[in-house]
């Protein structure tokens, strides 16, 4: 006695939101399942009515292993062992009678017909080959959406499919590689199991007025939207509809795609759902080179991230051409591809601000060039630069001498602290004792007691104020203008 009986009416209707061309490629994919090298769809309409008889054939010798399993649902299916194979649920089939009005399947070891009043087996026998025919209710539109579907079928290499007659074209894939990729295969009890295998992916342009999907052995089965069609050469996990895989298969498909198509991308590649999707659930999979390819599309070959650590270093980016990539710009897995692929480097390292040296953590400590060993010359700018600095600054202000060629500043000033970089300046620069040459450091520094930033308002206002406040200190109090001044001073004292 049987546990389950089948509402065939019912399970018409369900479907009936899957549209009717899911009843082709289950007649197709079981036929490309087999040993076939041709296979003929037609659909017609029957004239006067509003019926169509749809019939596929196909030429496998061998026809149905047990032909018992075209109308029992859920038996085991051969094929869920082999990764190769299309089918699995042992469903589709009966889906496609769940259509039909009428119906007739003759294969090698008979024939079996479907009518209103049931399911007989007939004795006759193909030659080779099966046979599927059914009448079912078909709209023009839905005729039309079938021919369509039909058009979206990649047949395999060494299967000539027709529709109606015409040869569905073969497509010429854009690229085509190996990868590892989850996959279902039944165990030893038959029980269908995720694993992980090797398989052939091939990728190609959608058509125009296609959407791209993913195909399992040139079946379209979800739709993507991405930028290429992907035909996955094994089973794809797809859910009991076969029109759904699960979002991280569906992840990992579109990061191999990313890493294969690279030199190909476009810059709306790079900003698409798919790259970012791909870089999101995969970026540590993706190479350095893929990573930093969707990077140059999405912000320019010369591009450095927000370094919130060194303000300044941001303004000098942008100042040079770089674009500003901020934090909000990439979830926190783009900026981890992106950092590990140094992709996207801090403006920080890039366009570093002068940094005074005892306030960079970082930095070597200061070769600094003891008081005792000043020239009378340094001796002269030191005390001329404390001089005036306090006057200008209203507090007072320390000099430290710092004698590092590899230091790229010539000076730096940071909170009442001053340092001349003689590593830069060289000592003819304080022989020289040019007041013009002196007066610019010296502001370009104190100015820094406001901003540190350099293209901040903030800044440069400070530097024509103490410029202002100079000359007129100058007209006022000539004498503390003078280098040298103070140590005559302090021997006359
Ligand atoms: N054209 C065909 N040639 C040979 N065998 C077929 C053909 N179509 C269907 N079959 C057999 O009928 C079974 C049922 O098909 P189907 O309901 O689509 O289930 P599934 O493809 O998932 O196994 C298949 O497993 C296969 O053994
Ligand atoms: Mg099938």
């Amino acid at each position: 006695m049987q546990w389950f009986e089948v509402d065939k009416q019912g399970l018409a209707k369900l479907l009936e939101r899957k549209g009717k061309s899911f009843a082709l490629f289950e007649l197709i994919q079981n036929a490309w399942d087999e040993n076939t090298s041709t296979v003929d769809v037609g659909l017609d309409r029957i004239p006067g009515t509003r019926r169509v008889r749809l019939v596929v054939e196909d030429d496998n010798p061998d026809g149905f292993a047990n032909l018992a399993h075209a109308f029992t649902l859920f038996a085991d299916s051969s094929k869920k062992g082999d990764a190769g194979k299309r089918g699995r649920f042992n469903l589709g089939e009966k889906m496609t009678l769940a259509l039909c009005d009428e119906a007739e399947i003759a294969s090698t070891k008979g024939a079996v017909m479907f009518t209103e009043a049931g399911r007989v087996n007939r004795r006759v026998k193909r030659e080779r080959g099966s046979r599927f025919e059914g009448i079912l209710k078909m709209t023009d539109e839905e005729m039309r959406e079938c021919a369509e579907a039909v058009r979206r079928l990649i047949p395999p290499d060494g299967i000539e499919t027709k529709f109606n007659s015409q040869v569905i074209p073969a497509r010429v894939s854009l690229a085509e590689f190996e990868a590892t990729l989850p996959t279902e295969i039944a165990d030893a009890d038959g029980v269908l199991r995720r694993t992980q295998r090797k398989t052939v992916v091939r990728v190609f342009d959608p058509k125009p007025g296609e959407t791209a999907m993913i195909y399992e052995m040139g079946i379209p089965v979800v739709e993507t939207g991405d930028r290429w069609h992907v035909d996955i050469q094994q089973k794809v996990p797809v859910s009991f509809d076969r029109d759904n895989c699960p979002p991280a298969y569906l992840a990992k498909v579109r990061a191999l795609v990313l890493e294969h198509m690279q030199s190909c991308l476009s810059a709306e590649d790079a900003n698409a759902t798919w790259v970012r999707d791909a870089i999101q659930r995969h970026g540590d999979e993706l190479s350095g080179a893929a990573v930093e390819r969707v990077m140059d599309l999405r912000f320019g070959e010369k591009r450095v991230a927000f370094d919130p650590s060194d303000p300044e270093a941001n303004h000098r980016a942008v100042a040079e051409g770089y674009q500003l990539v901020y934090g909000a710009q990439l979830s926190k897995q783009e900026w981890d591809a992106a950092r590990r692929a140094g992709a996207i480097i801090p403006a920080g390292q890039v366009t570093p601000s002068p940094k005074p040296y005892s306030d960079d953590p970082n930095a070597d400590p200061l070769k600094v060039v003891p008081e005792a060993k000043w020239t009378p010359a340094i001796h002269a700018v030191a005390n001329y630069a404390m001089r005036i600095g306090e006057r200008l600054l209203g507090c007072p202000v320390s000099v430290t001498i710092a004698s590092d060629v590899t230091w790229p500043f010539a000076a730096t000033y940071g909170t009442g602290r001053l340092a001349f970089n003689l590593g830069r300046l060289g000592h003819t620069w304080f022989e020289r004792g040019d007041m013009a040459e002196i007066n610019d450091l010296l502001l370009h520094e104190f100015a820094h007691h406001f901003s540190m930033n350099h293209l901040d308002a903030a800044y440069y206002e400070a530097i024509s104020r103490l410029g202002g406040k100079m000359v007129k200190l100058a007209l006022d109090e000539p004498g503390l203008f003078v280098l040298g001044a103070d140590r005559g001073a302090s021997r006359a004292a």
